[in-house]
């Protein structure tokens, strides 16, 4: 009985303790397809993992929902949909609700690992024509807590600002972002190469047990704010091996046909799956064969931290907010962040191109 007390009090005066010392520290969060993950940024540029919740069902089906809306209709229907739904103590949506459900727990999660209360968070999701920033902002407010953007909004009033995983996995590998945090244009542009191109090219494989993402990524050098995806997904993979093997073939050369004229120099894995063998083969065979009919070198593969490296990143573009909060270490978009005005997306079951403008 009296050991009992003792854990009692010694667990809650460690907590005490920690928030007695409370640095500054900022918070990311992945909004994956099959878990979210959160992760912190100390001050001193230092990040760690915290916390990895499972998505239920409903999220899923949401996520579904919103990769293969038509762009405009959609948009449409969900500012009709909010509206109609702005009433104070509401949800500005079931989507709100939905994702904000995987929110609030990430939220609980941290809290509970850092013993304090968590107000304010960045989040990046997938690369979805009908995801917008509003689904965040609705999402976070749902979950009592702040949304940070990490963009800077432009003259642009109607885009969307979100932040994409595929930035996420380049800011938390460090790559195509500037060392210097409170002045993102204080380091130099590298020499154009021979088609006059100054950016970094990247293939992101998000591979989980019942979804694959894969996205042609071009950033701006050292910028890992500005970036433009070309995506293709399947987020119903089938249990069948075979089938499984040809759907991940399928997927994966999708963006390296589309962009076949700009090569990436890095393969970046992220997602919990990643070691799958099925899914090794695919993507080894693939590559060999795509770079070696073009003749190009087979992208190095980065594989580190999977799971947590995108909560990472997007901790890290928290940080740099919180350092610089006005200006300096956040991009200006002024049209929508991410996403080129004649946005080419490779659809799920085909390579349908569909262009909306
Ligand atoms: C950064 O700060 C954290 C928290 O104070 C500390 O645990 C960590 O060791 C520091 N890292 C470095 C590289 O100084
Ligand atoms: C970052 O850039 C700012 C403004 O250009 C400069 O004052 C500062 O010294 C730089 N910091 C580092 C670590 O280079
Ligand atoms: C996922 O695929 C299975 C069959 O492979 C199908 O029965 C199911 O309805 C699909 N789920 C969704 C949400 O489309
Ligand atoms: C594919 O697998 C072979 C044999 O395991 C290996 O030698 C090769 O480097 C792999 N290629 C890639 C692109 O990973
Ligand atoms: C790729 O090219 C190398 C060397 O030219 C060859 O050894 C290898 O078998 C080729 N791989 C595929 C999958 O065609």
């Amino acid at each position: 009985m009296l050991l009992f007390r003792l854990s009692i009090v010694f667990a809650a005066s460690s907590c005490v303790r920690a928030k007695r010392n409370q640095e500054e520290i900022s918070v990311g969060f992945n909004l994956g397809i099959s878990y979210g993950t959160a992760a912190i940024a100390y001050p001193n540029g230092t990040h760690v993992a915290v916390a990895k919740v499972g998505s239920s069902n409903e999220y899923r089906q949401t996520m579904l929902r919103l990769s293969e809306h038509p762009f405009h209709q959609l948009y449409r229907e969900s500012r009709a949909h909010q509206q109609e739904h702005k009433r104070p103590g509401f949800p500005a949506s079931d989507d709100a609700r939905v994702i904000g459900a995987l929110v609030k727990s990430l939220k609980e999660e941290t809290e509970k690992l850092l013993c304090r209360e968590v107000i304010a968070a960045a989040a990046a999701v997938p690369h979805f024509p009908a995801l917008y920033d509003r689904h965040l902002y609705d999402a976070f407010k749902h979950a009592g807590l702040q949304y940070l953007e990490i963009m800077q909004r432009g003259n642009y009033d109607d885009g969307t600002f979100l932040t994409f995983e595929t930035s996420a996995a380049l800011a938390g590998h460090g790559l195509s972002l500037c060392t210097n945090t409170t002045d993102r244009e204080a380091c130099p542009r590298p020499p154009p190469d021979e088609h006059h191109n100054q950016d970094d090219i990247y293939y992101v494989i998000d591979y989980t047990d019942s979804s694959i993402l894969a996205y042609h990524t071009i950033a701006i050098s050292n910028d890992a704010y500005h970036i433009t995806d070309y995506p293709a997904f399947n987020l119903n993979l089938s249990s069948d091996g075979r089938s499984r093997e040809m759907e991940l073939r399928h997927i994966l050369l999708g963006p390296l046909q589309r962009m076949h004229y700009r090569v990436p120099t890095k393969a970046i894995l992220v997602g919990n799956s990643i070691h799958d063998a099925w899914f090794r083969a695919a993507l080894n065979e693939t590559m060999e064969s795509f770079f070696n009919s073009t003749k190009k070198t087979v992208p190095e593969v980065v594989e580190s931290d999977a799971q947590f490296v995108q909560a990472k990143g997007v901790a890290e573009f928290a940080r740099r907010r919180r350092l610089s909060p006005e200006a300096g270490s956040r991009a200006t978009w002024n049209g929508p962040s991410g996403v080129i005005s004649q946005q080419k997306v490779l659809m799920r079951d085909s390579y349908t191109e569909v262009t909306w403008s």
